[in-house]
């Protein structure tokens, strides 16, 4: 990768970002306090994607800070993964009050970013993690309907504008949180990962 590219990369995610800070497509850009854009390397081979900023995340504007993150980092650990070196975001960029579950018609809001923003870093991987995410995909690729708890740790391989990806879904870290019985297949997913 020439230097030129990351440069370029950078310039196309700054205005990625100044975008959505200025977004008010829904209503959760009245809500907001800070809009969560993602975070990590514009060169990464992996790309994760979570759902939508929770209350830790408003509050910093930075992804996967509170709770859920805590447990991903140390998955992403124990599998060889550096947090700096993939990149880590979320289909909504702002947070729903309460943490409720994305509005499709918030969803439908936001997609763009998130499509640019794999259209930037254009990963090998991809990892949608829990079943928004999943559905994210899904409505963009055929590969079928499964939810979470069928589809994590299989490999899907799709066509995108930037070459074949590797689509590989993992349980939502928070989902882990209240079902430790979920830690074991995260963790072995991520490690399935890291060697993809
Ligand atoms: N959960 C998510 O899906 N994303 C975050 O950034 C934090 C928690």
């Amino acid at each position: 990768m020439y230097r030129s590219d990351t440069r370029e990369k950078t310039v196309q995610m700054n205005e990625v970002t100044a975008q959505a800070r200025s977004c008010l497509n829904c209503a959760l850009g009245q809500t907001r306090k800070n809009v969560v854009i993602g975070s990590g390397s514009l060169d990464a081979k992996i790309v994760l994607v979570g759902e939508a900023p929770g209350r830790k995340e408003d509050e910093s504007g930075l992804p996967f800070v509170g709770s859920a993150g805590k447990l991903l980092d140390g998955l992403l650990e124990a599998a060889g993964l550096v947090r700096d070196e993939i990149f880590i975001g979320n289909i909504l960029k702002c947070r729903p009050p309460g943490n409720r579950r994305p509005k499709k018609s918030e969803v439908e809001s936001c997609e763009g970013y998130l499509m640019r923003q794999l259209e930037i870093i254009k990963p090998k991987v991809i990892a949608p993690m829990g079943n928004s995410a999943l559905a994210y995909f899904q409505s963009r690729h055929d590969i079928g309907g499964d939810v979470i708890g069928d589809a994590h740790g299989r490999v899907y391989e799709v066509e995108t504008s930037w070459g074949k990806v590797k689509l590989m879904p993992l349980y939502h870290p928070a989902a882990a949180i209240y079902r430790r019985h979920l830690l074991g297949d995260l963790e072995k997913d991520m490690k399935k990962l890291a060697e993809l």
